[in-house]
């Protein structure tokens, strides 16, 4: 049976995981997080004492790294050897571990691997950095998303606000921000970079409801085209 796989990317803030959960909620199809995968495993490696730039030493020790997606009624679900880790993987901290450690072809493997199991098995939206490029490259619903740095930086702020986490100023995070587009989009091994056939909506100044009717109707065209 042909899945409805949906790819979403683009650097960080630029309101991929809202947006990806309001189209997945719209459609009644899953909604994959693959941010929160390579957060696990900066977790992961933070917990064993791996050191997140060293590829060699993440590399050796990655055969014992179980990471596994789960989806229950509060969603999608991370699991490290079987604990779930969901709830702290949004800590400042982890984005800047996740973003090292996505940069070793050894765990983006591994993780790609997982991700086309889960395309596979349901019909999905998932947002990360490689979606339309690597993980979904024959997929014909891509979308890439982006942001002034501005705007990015203060969606970051008030969502971190709300959660009540500590985050500094819109500045400190603009800096952290501009610091981790430029590792995930330098790097040698699959790179963020807009995939040629995806549709790309600028989203500074749009309401998230804007932007999912958007992809909604793009949607739409390119299933009945
Ligand atoms: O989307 P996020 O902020 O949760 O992602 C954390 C880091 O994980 C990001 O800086 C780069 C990496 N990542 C990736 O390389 N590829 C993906 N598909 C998703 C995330």
């Amino acid at each position: 049976m042909q899945r409805l796989n949906i790819a979403i990317d683009g650097p960080a803030g630029a309101g991929k995981s809202t947006v990806a959960k309001a189209v997945a909620a719209r459609l009644g199809i899953r909604y994959l997080d693959t941010g929160a995968m390579y957060r696990a495993m900066a977790l992961w490696c933070l917990r064993q004492g791996v050191p997140v730039h060293d590829a060699e030493a993440v590399g050796a020790a990655l055969p014992g790294a179980e990471i596994a997606v789960r989806y229950t009624d509060a969603g999608q679900r991370v699991l490290l050897s079987g604990e779930d880790v969901t709830d702290g993987l949004r800590a400042p901290e982890l984005a800047m571990a996740a973003s090292a450690v996505s940069a070793h072809p050894a765990v983006r493997v591994r993780l790609t691997e997982l991700q086309r199991q889960v395309a596979a098995q349901y019909d999905v939206i998932m947002d990360g950095r490689d979606i339309g490029t690597n993980v979904l490259p024959d997929t014909p619903h891509k979308f890439y998303l982006t942001a002034s740095a501005y705007e990015r930086a203060k969606r970051r702020f008030d969502e971190m606000r709300a959660r009540g986490q500590a985050c500094g100023t819109v500045e400190d995070i603009a800096r952290e921000i501009a610091e981790r587009d430029y590792n995930d989009s330098h790097r040698a091994f699959m790179p963020l970079r807009q995939a040629d056939d995806a549709v790309l909506i600028d989203t500074t100044g749009m309401s998230v409801e804007a932007v999912v009717g958007e992809i909604v109707r793009a949607l739409g065209e390119e299933c009945d085209g």
